[in-house]
């Protein structure tokens, strides 16, 4: 099936003229591709993404909001705090359909970017701080959308880390950050999902645009990842036409491509660009058109309820309960009367601005929705509190004040005005408007049982958190969040989400601080591998909230931590087992987090890491036995010498909980090589790197034990190469050089092992190590 599809398309690549074959590489327009009909080939259609549809209905591009209806889901910060990779199948399931119901190929998502600083302008499209939580959710959204014929488009690869020179910043991390932790939720979805297409992204790594990025696009890509879809360009981010298809990219949009088409052809002429390369690119790009294409229905409907009610489950789970004093919520229906604050009670914020923003076809209110789930409608009454814009004024305050003493429970909707977060810019602060501060502080002395619930696509500060009762983060919630508050303020549904990032209480305690973002040029993420968690635990910064936290109205016990085993390989998984139990008087969910603390020594590591989790719902009193597994590359790291990753041997504490900091259950484990790790040595190494190494050991002891206790550490960080400086004669460079040669080399003679040689050297140097001690 395959090869015949394969010989098909290499046929039409044979009849295609190198005009044909260059106007295929570039769009027809902003959204669709070129269609040759003479071959067959088909145009298909690609759009926005990634929370729902955002299909143009007129022409002008710069409209973001005249776009076919469509069901706007929660973005992406709301579907990580679900972590729920099934909810978010179905999510995708959902968006496959509504694309090809409006003949749509490829849906542009999802957004995998890590999340630096809290300060990113484009941080409610993008899942999580941590790499391992936002490559599985990946992995979901791509299996879902690409099950319904629809293709995807991960993005935006890669390092897409700030707003701010978002079309001309080099993002410049270290080796090993960059693999680790930038590179791995693309990496996991591109081996266990292969989405349609990759999206690269406009800034530069390292100084070289990403669509021009060899080392990115094809050696770590394709060589490393075995990537078999198309590398397309973010809109407008292709540069050098011919630098880019050499790179690996075979897409640039939007199209036509004009200048950077002739540019191709000149290519071709003074030999730049190979014909090769253009056959290469065609086919690529073929066999994912014809691939999507096939899939095509011109009868595909869907149902708008269905979607409408899956993104109100969606929205649900994404809420996340922070603070729950004394159980004031639920809250239980018709008891008693409340006012209900905030603008955003009636006029919802519900999605970000840019490219992701879609027409929702319908919009649930919080304030009817309440009404519905309170019921006694006399009891409830409402005032904005402050403008949509987030400004207030004393007599709006002063109005919710007086609406606000006559009630019992005060519900206040507040958070982020949309003009603070956006595709396009960076936030200038975490705070939220001081107008929205101010009303919820003023409230709060009412001395009411006062309940926050905040719409926001990214982190907020809540310098008021200790004088209200409850807050519920209900993120960007989409089209029905406003049902999903009401459901969770009044218990129909069990609170669940948890944070898919830290909340910390001030900007100055976050990892990227001061460097975010960066107006230079360059973006070096100074703090390297402590984004997000990895960062608070380090410099043991207590956040607000931290990582994986968030309240249920049931309890649960997590006991009886087992490990498959002890000792491992490291070509072994291992299981780790434990039993959850509901222990309160609710149906509800938890979500088990499994983290990984390296004790090795061999680097420098995170304190842990999480590696794996699972969402499991449980009855009153019910308990179910949880099995998580890990595999060798969840206890690896990314050895820059060898541009690899390896596992490092020695001792993991393997760490069980439902929070980052929440971790009752911990076991060791140990890890041996089954090949022992032998680095390469040269002579810049330092003479400690021969300690452990079977055939540099004796070389190593020979210098150590002639030197005092005290200069012990000052030699171990001799390069072996200066060892000659010191030993003079009996020591020559050829000496060291055939050292060196003998620790690389398995089975080789050892130079020094020449007894005489060995005595005479070993007399000489304690002579002079000697001297040199007495002499101080
Ligand atoms: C954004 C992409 C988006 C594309 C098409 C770009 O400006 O960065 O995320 O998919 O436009 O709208």
């Amino acid at each position: 099936m395959e090869s015949s599809k394969s010989t098909h398309i290499t046929e039409i690549v044979k009849q295609l003229t190198l005009d044909e074959k260059i106007s295929l590489l570039a769009g027809k327009n902003f959204w669709e591709t070129v269609a040759i009909e003479r071959l067959g080939i088909p145009s298909i259609f690609m759009t926005d993404g990634p929370h729902g549809l955002r299909k143009a209905r007129g022409e002008a591009i710069t409209d973001l909001t005249d776009s076919v209806p469509a069901t706007c889901f929660p973005t992406a910060s709301g579907l990580a705090s679900t972590w729920n990779p099934e909810l978010i199948t179905r999510v995708g399931e959902a968006l496959g359909r509504e694309s090809k119901a409006n003949n749509v190929q490829v849906l542009l998502g999802p957004g995998v970017n890590i999340k630096r600083s809290p300060l990113g302008g484009r941080n409610f499209e993008y899942f999580s701080e941590d790499p391992i939580l936002a490559g599985a959710l990946a992995v979901a959204y791509i299996r879902g959308v690409q099950s319904q014929g629809v293709g995807t488009s991960l993005k935006h690869f890669a390092l897409n880390s700030q707003e701010t020179e978002r079309f001309t910043s080099s993002s410049d991390p270290d080796e090993r950050t960059y693999r680790e932790l930038y590179l791995y939720a693309f990496e996991k979805a591109v081996r266990e999902a292969q989405p349609w297409s990759l999206m690269v992204a406009y800034n530069k790594i390292h100084g070289i645009p990403a669509t021009e990025n060899e080392d990115l696009l094809h050696t770590i890509l394709r060589d490393t990842w075995g990537y078999q879809g198309i590398a397309l360009s973010d809109w407008g981010a292709v540069n050098h036409r011919a630098a880019a298809l050499n790179a690996g990219l075979q897409l640039q949009m939007p199209g036509p491509g004009g200048r950077n088409s002739k540019e191709l052809l000149e290519a071709v002429q003074d030999g730049s660009l190979k014909k090769s390369v253009i056959d290469e690119a065609v086919t690529t790009l073929l066999e994912g058109i014809f691939h999507v294409a096939a899939s095509t229905d011109p009868h595909a409907s869907y149902d708008h309820h269905v979607h409408h009610n899956l993104a109100a489950e969606a929205a649900q789970e994404a809420a996340v309960l922070l603070r729950n004093e004394r159980s004031v919520l639920p809250l239980t229906p018709s008891a008693h009367p409340v006012a209900i604050i905030g603008e955003f009670a009636k006029h919802p914020r519900y999605q970000g601005a840019g490219s992701s923003q879609v027409n929702a076809s319908q919009l649930d209110i919080f304030y009817d929705a309440f009404l519905e789930y309170y019921g006694n409608h006399s009891h409830i009454h409402y005032a904005a509190g402050y403008r949509h814009d987030g400004s207030t004024t004393q007599t709006l305050i002063d109005e919710a004040l007086h609406t606000a003493r006559n009630a019992e429970y005060v519900i206040i909707v507040a958070g982020l005005p949309p003009s603070v977060e956006s595709e396009g810019f960076d936030r200038t602060s975490i705070d939220m408007p001081a107008g929205h501060n101010e009303l919820i502080a003023a409230l709060a002395a009412l001395g009411k049982k006062t309940i926050v619930a905040l719409q926001n696509g990214s982190v907020v500060t809540m310098p008021w958190i200790n004088s209200v009762d409850a807050v519920i983060e209900c993120w960007l919630g989409g089209q029905a969040g406003g049902t999903a508050l009401a459901r969770v303020i009044t218990g129909a549904v069990n609170p669940s989400g948890k944070l898919s990032e830290t909340i910390p209480h001030r900007i100055e305690d976050t990892p990227a601080f001061p460097f975010f973002p960066s107006k230079s040029g360059s973006a070096r993420y100074e703090e390297g591998l402590f984004v997000g968690y990895r960062w608070y635990d380090k410099r043991d910064i207590t956040p607000l909230f931290p990582f994986g936290y968030g309240l249920s109205y049931t309890s649960f016990s997590y006991t009886d931590l087992h490990l498959s085993s002890r000792a491992l390989v490291d070509t072994d998984n291992l299981t780790v087992s434990l039993i959850v139990a509901n222990t309160g008087h609710r149906p509800g969910k938890t979500t088990v987090q499994v983290y990984i603390g390296d004790e090795t020594g061999a680097v420098l590591t995170p304190v842990r890491q999480l590696k794996a989790f699972q969402k499991i719902e449980l009855s009153p009193g019910e308990s179910r036995h949880i099995d998580l597994s890990l595999t060798p590359r969840d206890f690896a790291f990314y050895d820059t010498t060898l541009h690899d990753f390896r596992v490092p041997a020695g001792k993991f504490t393997i760490y069980v909980g439902d929070s980052s900091v929440n971790l009752p259950l911990t076991s060791q484990v140990t890890v041996a090589n089954v090949v022992p790790y032998l680095p390469l040595v040269d002579e810049t190494s330092p003479l400690r790197v021969l300690k452990d190494h079977p055939r540099g050991r004796n070389f190593y002891e020979m210098i150590a034990n002639n030197v005092p206790e005290g200069l012990r550490a000052f030699v171990d960080e001799m390069p072996v190469g200066k060892l000659s400086m010191m030993a003079g004669d009996l020591l020559s460079p050829s000496t060291i050089e055939k050292i060196i040669h003998h620790t690389n080399t398995p089975g080789s003679v050892d130079p020094m092992f020449i007894p005489e040689k060995l005595a005479k050297f070993a007399h000489w140097y304690h002579q002079k190590t000697h001297q040199r001690s007495h002499r101080k």
